[in-house]
């Protein structure tokens, strides 16, 4: 049975993802939209985060208020094009803790390479959000969740901004209990393993490299 997907249809979400796709968007604009479309991303993938009543006084009244409970999170970022997701959810949930996972997608190959890792001691206890703008062939994301399930991880969501079918395949088949969250599912892989339509290299338009 496949794993749960949301995909997050709101026209403000597909605007952005459009502006993003514009091969005339330069890298400041792109990481703007990148960290916005995180935001509404993260919206929709903490919809579920529990509150408790918490005793307070507005200036009017004293009443119980919702307030988040104690749970902590953990936001994960693959490298290096999930840095500016993190940077982005932390202005939500800024107590949670950060992780990051070096991978970098062989050109020849797609292989994902692994170059480093550095995760939350406590992360079994954490409700993790991994965080990766591209879902192509699914190698990279499968790998950084092998990692963080060996450290201990038991609850993980991936938010990613693009994906296809082939790559929420491939993360499902090894990890049917990981929600992933985007802001669309494209057509296809093409012979590059680049998404399309897609917006090309994600890490390359972020950092204005090549
Ligand atoms: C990109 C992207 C994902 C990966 C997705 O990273 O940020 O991590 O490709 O592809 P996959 O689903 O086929 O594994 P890249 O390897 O270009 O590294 P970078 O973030 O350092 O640019
Ligand atoms: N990684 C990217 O940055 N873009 C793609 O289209 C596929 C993988």
């Amino acid at each position: 049975m496949p794993g749960p997907v949301t995909v997050v249809g709101h026209p403000l979400v597909q605007h952005k993802l459009s502006l993003l796709r514009d091969v005339s968007t330069g890298p400041k604009e792109f990481r703007e939209l990148a960290s916005e479309l995180t935001l509404l991303l993260a919206y929709e993938a903490m919809r579920d985060l529990e509150t408790q009543p918490v005793r307070l006084k507005t200036p009017i009244v004293e009443g119980d208020f919702p307030m988040l409970e104690g749970k902590k999170l953990a936001v994960i970022a693959i490298l290096r094009a999930g840095l500016v997701m993190s940077d982005s959810i932390l202005r939500l949930v800024p107590a949670a803790k950060v992780g990051h996972i070096g991978l970098y997608r062989d050109p020849a190959t797609l292989q994902p390479v692994a170059y480093y890792s550095k995760v939350p001691q406590d992360i079994s206890e954490r409700r993790v959000f991994l965080l990766d703008p591209m879902l192509a062939t699914g190698g990279s994301a499968v790998a950084a969740i092998d990692t963080l399930k060996e450290a201990g991880a038991r609850s993980i969501k991936l938010l990613s901004i693009l994906s296809v079918p082939e790559g929420i395949e491939k993360v499902h088949a090894a990890h049917p209990d990981t929600e992933i969250v985007t802001a669309a599912i494209d057509e296809r892989l093409n012979d590059h393993g680049y998404i399309v339509p897609g917006l090309g290299d994600a890490g390359d338009r972020l950092y204005g490299t090549k």
